[in-house]
């Protein structure tokens, strides 16, 4: 069984104590390839690092909506530089967060950076990695326009089933982690029954969003195979199918990973 984590944030300083260890965890779990995302230009070359120096691991590169203040005329330039090696397989974590902004100047910041780098992605010809929290609207909006073309990922998907169903018709995945597993995880269970298997990523964000035995505490790749189990009850699949079909997934989204 192999299994991609395509969402993590490796460079946390919640791993500066036992990296490897985790690591060696994940891949006794079968979590063979993880992708590290960036939030900031100075966190995205450090996740190419990372990727450069262990063979499991990739990188995505951008700046998160939460820091799009650090935005400033040199960082597509910076990102451009660093989409170019084989370890960087996407731009992310990109796209809008209107949960923790409120203030309507920094969301038109917020919606500016996202533009810039789905251009740099579309240039790039590389995958993105959308974050979308409580902007559901216009990141739907900004993706099927200045977006046109792109191929990515919405992670955490917290959106509609009409909304993902706008999503696979621009052939957009769709990527589940640990709050499938929480006993609120509301829609999600029912949107998953009903999406096409092949449109669906697994991820951790780690070292967020630990799934249910350990809500709470830290999250690493290795937790993998609890969100996929959840997955296989609501698809009436095995684990092992699971693995199979989100691996393929993933690789089709992230070619570079392949
Ligand atoms: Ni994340």
């Amino acid at each position: 069984m192999e299994f991609v984590d395509t969402h993590a944030h490796l460079t946390d300083e919640a791993y500066n104590e036992d990296l490897i260890e985790t690591l060696e965890r994940a891949k006794s779990v079968g979590v063979t390839k993880i992708i590290t995302m960036g939030d900031t230009v100075e966190n995205s070359a450090a996740s190419l690092r990372l990727a450069e120096e262990y063979s499991g691991i990739f990188a995505a590169v951008g700046v998160h909506p939460e820091t799009a203040a650090e935005w400033d005329k040199n960082s597509a330039e910076k990102l451009y530089e660093l989409a170019k090696s084989e370890k960087v397989v996407g731009i992310g974590e990109i796209g809008l967060d209107y949960y923790w902004e409120k203030d309507e100047e920094k969301k038109e910041l917020q919606r500016k950076i996202f533009i810039e780098q789905l251009r740099l992605a579309k240039e790039l010809n590389l995958p993105v990695c959308v974050h979308d929290r409580d902007a559901h609207g216009d990141t739907l909006k900004i993706l099927k326009t200045e977006g046109k073309g792109v191929l990515g990922v919405c992670h955490c998907f917290s959106g509609s089933y009409e909304m993902a169903a706008e999503l696979f018709k621009m052939d957009f995945y769709i990527g589940v982690d640990g709050p499938l597993t929480f006993k609120n995880a509301a829609k999600l269970p029912e949107i998953l029954a009903k999406s096409p298997k092949d449109r669906v990523l697994l991820e951790t964000d780690s070292p967020y969003l630990s799934p249910a035995p350990m809500r709470g505490k830290r999250n690493e790749p290795a937790n993998i195979p609890h969100i996929a189990a959840k997955l296989a009850e609501i698809w009436n699949a095995s684990v092992e199918e699971v693995a199979e079909i989100t691996t393929g997934n993933a690789k089709r989204l992230y070619q570079k990973t392949a």
